[in-house]
Formats: structure tokens, C-alpha cells, sequence
């Protein structure tokens, strides 16, 4: 039986599954519904880490002949701050769509095609994920600027008339056109974070959590949200800096948070100023608000929030409920307010109006 050809990073030691998840993506994958399929949620919600568990489940169901794993990302976030991964050293890194081309066919081999000028090089990367069964994955496409990101995205929407191939992306926004497969990743459940939290303290013997009364595992959930990069983040930082429970979840929700920055920062600046006050003026609320109560609190029009709204929700930045109200979670809502708080004037009539309003 010939191996099968594939560049996958190691996996995690711990990972709670996702199994319905798990299961959904790769039903889809094995009936070949869809050629691309989208994984989408907030900054550290794990959507690198389900491709990758996924890409480990097709390998050992034999479902392709090859695996290319690419990334744009070439850093992570860890208790003692951002740091580099091995990903640029292994040339897994992708940022532009001939970054692409060249992974794939170096991971399948074929090196002489690398210096082919780039029309005949597509020609031959469409030919191989044509005529073999490839899985590709694009690791966090909201890495790569706009412009190369867009270039990618056609390359796999149009170019690839293709049954035998599957493509998967990760980003942090939703990208999926009508028809195409899109999964929304939002934080883990509560017995999964703290199954998370157990497993992760377990593995390095951190005895302060792995004796934690429950309730302090809940305190952590409902702080971080479930974000497994939260959860993580704050476990790292109790064990280094031997601070309680509570004064980390203090550092995790400040100014200059480095899990806000992380999370949020990219995100926050690149929509509308007016989703910016959408999400500043909705920060202090206690329970979901409607549109008509954004409006009074922002002060712009009906048809301004609903532009903002429209921003905001491919982002990650803002959730609705069952009822079509709004609210933020809760690391989202963390950030939010620390950015209403920068901006005085506009807080002080906010919060008066909360006053009046009685949300
Ligand atoms: N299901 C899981 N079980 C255990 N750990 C997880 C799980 N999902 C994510 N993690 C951990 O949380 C951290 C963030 O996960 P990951 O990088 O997959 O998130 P992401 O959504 O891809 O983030 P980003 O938006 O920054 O790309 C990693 O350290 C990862 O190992
Ligand atoms: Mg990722």
C-alpha cells in the first residue's frame, strides 16, 4: 500500500473533540459536496487546530492520496507572549497565491515545475489537483493582506473543476459565498472547557488546577468565553506567575490585554467607524439589545446600524440571538469596553443613556 504524500504539522498532545463538528466537516469532505470548505470564528477559537484534527482523520481514513497543509500564520500567542512558529522553516507558509502553487507541488514533488512562469504553473497545479485526490488547507486566510487573500480565494472558487479535491480554509471572517460550506466555530462548551483545562493541567502537572474546586473552573470558562486560546493563556500564566485565579482574569480583560490584542485588534480596525461605536455602545449592556435600542444608544440611524450590524457579523465581532438581538461575547465584550472607555465623551452620553434606559 503506497504512503500517502502529506507536510501536516504535529498535532497538540491535548485536544478535546469536537465530534459533531468533526463528524459534519468530514461527511461533507467524504461526499464530496463542496470543493471548498470554510471554517470561520473568532481569534483563537480553534479553527486551526479542527483542520488540522480533521486533516489527521482523512489521513488515516485514506480518503486522499496527498494532504498539503499551508499557513499564512508565522507566529502564536503562548503565557509568555507572541512567539515564532516553525511553520516559515518547514515552508509551509503562504501568502501569496504563487506561495500556493509552489507548496503544492513541492510537497507532491515536483520540483522542476517550481520554475515554471505562472500561467503554465497553474496549468500543472489545477492538472495535479485534478487527475489525484488532494486535500489542500489554507491556514488562517486573515492573515494574508486583502488583495492576495482575494487572488487565492478565486483561484480555489474558479479554477478547480474538479470532484477529486477538497480545499479547506480557516479565517477569522466569514468568506463563503452562497452555496459553499461554512462552518461557524464559536467557543467550547462548558464541560469541554473545562475537560480542556483538566487535560491541559494533567499534562504538565500543574496541581493547582488539577485540584481546582469546580467553581473555579466555571469562573475561567465564563471569563474566557470557552476560547481555547484564553483557557490556555490563562493556565500558562497562573502556573508562571503563581498569581491566583482571579487577579489572571483580571490581566486577561485589561487594557493591552495581549489575548485581546491578539483576538480582536486586527479585526476591530478593519471595519466601519460606525460598527465601532456599534460595538463600543453595546459593551456595558447586561443582557442582548435590539436594533431599536442600538440606535438610541449610538445616536445614528436605522439604516447605519444595520450597515454596522451587516459589518460586524462576519467578523466575529458580534453575535444575535434566536430573537434577532444582539450581544458580544465575553471577551469580545472585554475588549469593547476598554475601547469605550478610551473614548470619554462618547461614554459618558452612552452610559447616561443606559441609566435612562434601564438595560
Ligand atoms: N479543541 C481543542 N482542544 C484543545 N486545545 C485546543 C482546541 N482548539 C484549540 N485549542 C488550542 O487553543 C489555541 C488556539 O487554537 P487555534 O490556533 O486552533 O485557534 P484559531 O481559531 O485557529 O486561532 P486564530 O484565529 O488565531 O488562527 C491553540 O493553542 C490550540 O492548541
Ligand atoms: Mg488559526
Amino acid at each position: 500500500m503506497s504512503k500517502i504524500t502529506h507536510n501536516l504539522p504535529s498535532e497538540d498532545m491535548v485536544f478535546v473533540n469536537r465530534q459533531h463538528l468533526v463528524n459534519e466537516v468530514l461527511e461533507t469532505i467524504s461526499h464530496h459536496r463542496f470543493w471548498m470548505i470554510i471554517l470561520w470564528g473568532m481569534g483563537g477559537v480553534g479553527k486551526t487546530s479542527l483542520a488540522l484534527h480533521v486533516s489527521y482523520q482523512c489521513l488515516q481514513r485514506k480518503y486522499f492520496d496527498a494532504i498539503i497543509w499551508t499557513t499564512a500564520k508565522s507566529y502564536e500567542l503562548g503565557a509568555r507572549g507572541f512567539k515564532q512558529t516553525y511553520e516559515r522553516k518547514q515552508d509551509r507558509v503562504v501568502l501569496t497565491l504563487n506561495d500556493l502553487f509552489n507548496t503544492i507541488l513541492r510537497v507532491l514533488g515536483e520540483h522542476q515545475s517550481i520554475r515554471l512562469e505562472t500561467n503554465k504553473k497553474q496549468a500543472r497545479v489545477v492538472e495535479l489537483l485534478s487527475t489525484n485526490k488532494i486535500l489542500v488547507i489554507i491556514d488562517n486566510l486573515d492573515m494574508i493582506p486583502d488583495q492576495q487573500a482575494a487572488e487565492i480565494v478565486k483561484f480555489v472558487r474558479y479554477s478547480i473543476p474538479t470532484q477529486s479535491s477538497t480545499a479547506i480554509l480557516t479565517s477569522r471572517y466569514e468568506i463563503a459565498n452562497r452555496g459553499e460550506y461554512a462552518f461557524e466555530i464559536t467557543g467550547l462548551d462548558i464541560q469541554a472547557s473545562i475537560e480542556l483545562m483538566r487535560q491541559s493541567a494533567r499534562q504538565v502537572g500543574f496541581d493547582v488546577i488539577m485540584n481546582a474546586d469546580t467553581q473555579i473552573l466555571e469562573a475561567i470558562h465564563y471569563a474566557t468565553g470557552g476560547i481555547p486560546l484564553a483557557i490556555k493563556w490563562v493556565l500558562g500564566r497562573m502556573r508562571r506567575s503563581k498569581r491566583s485565579v482571579y487577579d489572571v482574569l483580571d490581566e486577561l480583560v485589561k487594557n493591552e490585554s495581549d489575548v485581546l490584542e491578539y483576538c480582536f485588534k486586527q479585526a476591530y480596525w478593519n471595519v466601519s467607524r460606525d460598527a465601532r461605536l456599534v460595538l463600543q455602545a453595546i459593551s456595558p449592556a447586561e443582557k442582548p439589545l435590539d436594533s431599536s435600542q442600538l440606535t438610541n444608544l449610538t445616536g445614528l440611524r436605522d439604516y447605519q446600524i444595520l450597515d454596522a450590524v451587516e459589518d460586524l457579523l462576519p467578523m466575529s465581532l458580534l453575535e444575535k440571538d434566536k430573537l434577532g438581538r444582539f450581544k458580544l461575547h465575553p471577551l469580545t465584550k472585554a475588549f469593547a469596553r476598554l475601547e469605550l472607555a478610551k473614548n470619554v465623551d462618547y461614554e459618558r452620553e452612552v452610559l447616561r443613556k443606559y441609566n435612562s434606559m434601564t438595560v
